[in-house]
């Protein structure tokens, strides 16, 4: 079985994060997202790994590379004709996938739980095509299955009226049937060929379409907020480890990962974990409480931070408790203090969002 893996999409809701950067390489518990897919992937027993990337895309590859980390054989494979939705990524892919049975996962979910369960599920009951669902509270947001006695009897992308309170996640198995149905379906009202219309289709069309619901966690980043709750569940499982140096009087609590080179200073400062901190870091004076991310080469002085996402090189001395915030590469916070006239002095990018 091979997989193929999406890192494409424009991620407008993650603006004014992906002007810059791919979302798939934004960073969660410091590790790009992009790895959580392809851990599963390698996880499951897959070798073969085909990842969908923007045309002339060079960073997805200049971070992922061959993939052998994983022990895994990646080809790159260029989105052509433009974003025009997952049927028409699986259209595209079809030289590299063949005739055989593949993983399809969307490079911007994020679960728990492993998918050899699935693979089996679908290889023991002759499946051409296995769905996993999760019960979520806002299935308008979602492919949404419409499940009579048991069984599913279609699925409507993001639909007014949800017919279930189930998503299907953007992780699927299929066989070589799949591409009859990517042929045949029809762009939707917004000019996507829609991945929900494939699924349709193949019921339709009597193959046989199962289903399976993922256990533990599923989360689509697509929100701001979906990313301070992914890098939640990830710290959640974080195991102690400390490469860097913590001077005396610091208070360290709960399970605290530190990278090389970092250095955690001043009587005052208190780290609360589940927290990671990268290599190369400077924290002074500061409260870094549960489940912040601090990237690499970042310094921060007499600032309280919780529950954020700091991203690399980034420079915060503010006097201030900063919450719930992604914080992009190289940003600079300082204090209003320091200079006249006082009050807040804004540099931000198109499409930011401060609350003050
Ligand atoms: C896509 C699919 C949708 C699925 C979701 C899961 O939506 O179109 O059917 O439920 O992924 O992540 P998107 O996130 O592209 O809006």
């Amino acid at each position: 079985m091979k997989a193929l893996i999406t890192a494409g999409g424009r991620g407008t809701r993650l603006r004014p994060i992906t002007h810059t950067l791919n979302k798939h390489l934004v960073p969660i518990a410091n590790k790009p997202m992009i790895f959580y897919a392809l851990e599963k992937v390698a996880q499951a027993g897959i070798k073969e790994v085909g990842i969908v990337i923007p045309l002339g895309d060079k960073e997805i590859e200049a971070v992922v590379k061959t993939g052998s980390k994983w022990g895994l054989r990646i080809k790159y494979i260029e989105q052509t004709g433009g974003p025009l939705g997952l049927a028409h990524v699986i259209k595209i892919s079809r030289d590299f996938l063949k005739d055989e049975p593949f993983l399809f996962y969307l490079g911007d979910n994020i679960i728990l739980s492993d998918l050899s369960e699935f693979i089996k599920d679908f290889e023991k009951n002759k499946l051409d095509c296995l769905l996993a669902l999760s019960k979520v509270k806002d299935p308008q947001r979602f492919g949404v299955p419409e499940i009579k006695n048991g069984r599913i009897v279609r699925v409507e992308e993001k639909p007014a009226q949800p017919k279930s309170d189930f998503a299907v996640t953007g992780i699927y198995l299929y066989n070589s049937h799949v591409f009859e149905a990517v042929e045949n379906i029809k762009p939707s009202a917004r000019g996507e060929l829609e991945i929900s219309d494939v699924h349709t289709y193949l019921i339709e069309h009597g193959r046989r379409v199962g289903s399976r619901e993922i256990t533990g966690w599923w989360k689509d980043t697509g929100k701001p907020e979906d990313l301070l709750e992914a890098n939640q569940l990830v710290l959640s499982n974080l195991e102690s480890e400390m490469k860097g140096e913590v001077e005396e009087g610091v208070v360290i609590q709960g399970r605290i990962k530190i990278g090389k080179e970092s250095r955690i200073l001043g009587r005052k400062t208190v780290v609360r974990g589940p927290v990671v901190i990268g290599e190369n870091c400077l924290i002074e004076n500061c409260y870094i409480g549960p489940f912040s991310s601090i990237g690499n080469n970042v310094e921060i002085y007499n600032t309280d931070i919780e529950n954020s996402i700091i991203f690399d090189f980034s420079d915060i001395n503010c006097e201030a408790r900063i919450v719930d915030s992604l914080i992009g590469t190289n940003s600079l916070i300082t204090s209003a203090k320091k200079t006249f006239p006082s009050g807040h002095k804004l540099i931000i990018g198109d499409q930011s969002q401060v609350e003050l």
